[in-house]
């Protein structure tokens, strides 16, 4: 007997199209159920992360002051000064005297009497997420430098003026630097609050390294991330978290350039330098875009082990963003350049050869793995880890391109692979996933000796169109040589860095038909990832991405809803799929893959069609099915469908029973649905 599952409720959600009656003959699919192929590689679907759209500062590193330090080239960003009453004489950012060299500027504040205007405000991150109930910890070092003042006002702004928190703070009776420190608690929530330092009395005071911190972090860690943002990334239960990029790598210049050893190590003395995002786009230009560093490669590898993911780092290999400087690294001290082009407030000045970069990687695997007695080793059991991260993966230079790619890639991997045989590396193909400069990277990374490229990092931002085209890519590709990484991908509706891109049901639909096609040729696609991976929703630069936030609240799109029904059913081995005779993968809209999860059989179906399509499965082999198997599905008639803070589950899966009789299932796809069907194994 045939079960049907009553799809009465989904196709009313889904909109007058859905409810047509849907005359046609079932299509009919077999999934060879005692046919498993290929193991899928626990890393097939991961995780891209890269500090844009305020990803890092402004979010998953949730430390509430910008600009802390003064240690930007513009030492006041972020700071205002509260000068209504005229109490406040004069502000100034000095450096005689700094508390320590690795943070040499610090504020110093007169006031003429107690005002509650004599002091500084901070803006924060589009203002300071605050939520009624919680704690949130101020630490400050602080100098009485003259005057009777005695106290520091601490005070929380929150709408219209109104004071969330207000707490006194005895300023040091000696001479010299002091921390201090206090609790505050805000009596209401509010996502756009200010931090006002204000001098309780006449005189001067010196103040630096200004932080804000929540008590509730992931994990309750000093300086841990925002909780809500990791539990998002910990549901997709992904493969493996690529960090730090993206062009972030690269930097506009060398001397921009994302260097690890500058993000390790007591957080106050790393140095905050310009986001490469800044000034990028012009239709979304974000001038006040730095890197604090608070969230650096340490706390990447520990995110990593948290959410279950394998590290990836991806490094530099000496060249700067080719759509920027495309400034070169010599390949070796003996042939060092002139000055490096110029930037302002960077890391400092260098001319680096190619072997400062090797080196780098090679410092890096020893932090990550080394033992305690070796000097990378050591510091990382000093942050606090003293077992290995186990790291495997290096990426080597983000998305390269061209003869100075590959001439410095080669002796890169040569020397890695030297001292760390067992690591795989990853190499880029470039930014387009076709074209000249594709083909001679593939051409070439695939005559490289075996084991010089472990992965090849292909990228594609695409119009969902493209994404249903290619669900095929992989069907023909070489079974030999180095496998594939899908490093960064995106449906992009308006067309690539078009800031009119929405994270719709038709993009995400769309990616969906497309990883029908990693799934199936997960013999030769071991990693995968969306990306970017977040953005602040008044602080973006690109778009789409798969989860957006404010200062308080984060949701998904229809995209993370399908990497999350994906990764979360990548089963154990790759089922063979049959369609109708003649007919092929997407044919008709429909798109369809298959995997054993041990002993279940999970088969993901596609159907970008405005009507509902029956289908009639064969799940051949299958000795013992459970009667009771379950659909879930992401559906909705409107492609135009999004998620939003106000709707954050407008578009997410339903999970509906579904009933086996033998080897046959019947069901009908609804109409523009992703269907995952899973068929448990009777006990
Ligand atoms: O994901 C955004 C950007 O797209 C990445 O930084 C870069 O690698 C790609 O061009």
């Amino acid at each position: 007997m045939r079960a049907t599952i009553s799809l009465l409720g989904l196709l009313l959600a889904a909109g007058p199209l859905a409810v047509r009656a849907q005359s046609a003959a079932p299509t009919r699919i077999t999934v060879q159920a005692d046919k498993p192929g290929a193991a899928v590689p626990k890393t097939l679907f991961g995780l891209f992360f890269e500090d844009i759209n305020f990803a890092a500062d402004g979010g998953l590193y949730p430390e509430l002051v910008k600009n802390k330090s003064f240690e930007l080239p513009e030492p006041l960003l972020g700071w205002q000064a509260l000068k209504g009453g005229a109490a406040l004489e004069t502000y100034q950012v000095r450096t005689e005297g700094a508390a320590s060299p690795a943070s040499p500027h610090y504020l110093r504040l007169t006031a003429k009497a107690a005002s509650p205007d004599a002091g500084i405000s901070n803006e924060g991150f589009r203002g300071m997420g605050m939520k009624q109930g919680e704690e949130y910890t101020l630490t400050l070092l602080a100098r009485r430098v003259a005057g009777p003042v005695q106290h520091l006002r601490v005070v929380l702004e929150g709408d219209k003026g109104a004071t969330l928190a207000e707490s006194r703070l005895a300023l040091p009776t000696g001479p010299g630097w002091q921390p201090l420190t206090l609790t505050l608690r805000p009596t209401a929530t509010f996502a756009k609050a200010r931090l006002r330092l204000v001098l309780d009395g006449a005189g001067t005071v010196d103040l630096d390294a200004v932080s804000l911190y929540p008590k509730a972090t992931w994990q309750n860690r000093p300086n841990g991330l925002r909780p809500d943002l990791v539990q998002l990334l910990k549901d997709l239960q992904p493969g493996f978290l690529r960090f730090p990029g993206g062009c972030i790598v690269e930097g506009r210049t060398l001397s921009n350039r994302y260097q690890w050893k500058e993000t390790i190590g007591d957080v106050a003395s790393r140095q905050p330098i310009i986001n490469r995002w800044n000034t990028e786009f012009a239709h979304r230009f974000t001038p006040d875009y730095y890197q604090s560093f608070g969230l650096g490669f340490f706390e990447y590898f520990q995110l990593s082990e948290d959410i279950g993911a394998e590290p990836l780092p991806i490094l530099n290999v000496g060249m700067a963003c080719q759509y920027n400087s495309a400034e070169l690294a010599p390949m070796s001290s003996a042939a060092a350049p002139g000055p490096s082009a110029p930037a302002s407030h960077d890391h400092a000045q260098d001319d680096p050869s190619l072997e400062v970069f090797i080196q780098d990687a090679l410092d890096l695997l020893e932090f990550a793995n080394g033992p305690a007695s070796s000097p990378w080793g050591a510091k990382r059991v000093a942050m606090g880890h003293p077992a290995p991260f186990n790291l495997k993966y290096i990426g080597v230079g983000n998305e390269q391109w061209g003869p100075q790619y590959l001439e410095r890639y080669e002796p890169f991997a040569k020397a890695v692979k030297a001292k760390y045989p067992q690591v795989q590396l990853v190499s880029s193909a470039g930014p387009s996933p076709e074209g000249a400069n594709f083909d001679l990277a593939t051409k070439y990374l695939r005559e490289l000796p075996t084991g010089l490229v472990g992965l090849i990092d292909e990228h594609y931002y695409a119009k969902p169109e493209w994404f249903r085209q290619n669900a095929g890519r992989y069907d023909n590709y070489p079974r030999t040589g180095p496998k594939i990484f899908a490093g960064e991908y995106a449906a992009h509706p308006e067309g690539i860095g078009n800031s009119k891109n929405r994270n719709t049901w038709d993009a995400a639909i769309s990616e969906a038909a497309f990883m029908t096609g990693l799934e199936r040729n997960a013999d030769i696609v071991q990693m995968a990832s969306y990306a970017p991976l977040f953005a602040h929703v008044d602080a973006w630069q690109w778009a789409p991405d798969l989860i957006w936030f404010d200062n308080l609240q984060a949701y998904g799109t229809p995209s993370y809803y399908v990497q999350k029904l994906f990764s979360l059913n990548k089963g154990t081995q790759i089922l063979p799929v049959q369609l109708p005779a003649g007919a092929k993968n997407g044919q008709d809209n429909l798109y369809v893959s298959a995997v054993a999860d041990k002993a279940d059989v999970v088969v993901k179906l596609v159907n970008y069609a405005a009507t509902p399509r029956p289908v009639q499965l064969t799940l051949s082999g299958l000795k013992r099915a459970a009667k009771n198997a379950q659909a879930q599905v992401l559906a909705a008639s409107d492609l135009q469908t999004e998620n939003s803070l106000q709707q954050p589950q407008k578009l997410a899966p339903v999970t509906q029973p579904v009933t086996v009789s033998g080897q046959q299932v019947s069901y009908t796809l609804p109409p523009y649905s992703l269907t995952v069907l899973r068929v448990p194994a009777r006990q």
